[in-house]
């Protein structure tokens, strides 16, 4: 799966961070079709969470410091994405991974970026400002 212009969100660091994401997929669909050891797999979905932790911690927070109006909404996105992905560490562990399991992520994924992702940067990228603390509550 490689990358493509309409993944772009307009923000050149979030898109590099989806390229890295999208660049575990590949790994992870690499390392399933090859059928080696539970631990190649495993170890390279955990460093995705580890990731995806990063990239979902910079996006909630731009989308705070802009005020985007449905931050709550997002952030459950991403908690649904952890409980998928704990579930694919899961089976690494215990069965073999299929790669309907992968297929599932990746797409969610990919909707992801190309949904509710370019629905924050436009409305950063729309003239956003960031929210300021209110006078009063300086003094
Ligand atoms: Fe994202
Ligand atoms: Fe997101």
């Amino acid at each position: 799966m490689h990358w493509k212009a309409e993944y772009s969100v307009g923000i050149d660091e979030i898109d590099k961070q989806h390229r890295v994401l999208l660049d575990y997929f590949n790994l992870i669909k690499d390392a399933v079709a090859a059928g080696g050891t539970w631990s190649s797999l495993h170890f390279i979905l955990i460093q995705l969470h580890e990731f995806a932790r990063i990239h979902f911690s910079v996006e909630e927070a731009l989308m705070h410091l802009f005020g985007y109006p449905e931050v709550a909404d997002h952030m459950g996105l991403h908690q649904a994405f952890f409980i998928k992905l704990k579930e694919l560490e899961q089976q690494s562990l215990k069965t073999d991974v299929t790669k309907g399991t992968v297929e599932f992520l990746h797409n969610w994924l990919v909707q992801h970026i190309m949904g509710a992702d370019q629905g924050y940067a436009r409305h950063i990228a729309g003239g956003a400002q960031v929210v300021l603390t209110k006078p009063s509550k300086l003094a």
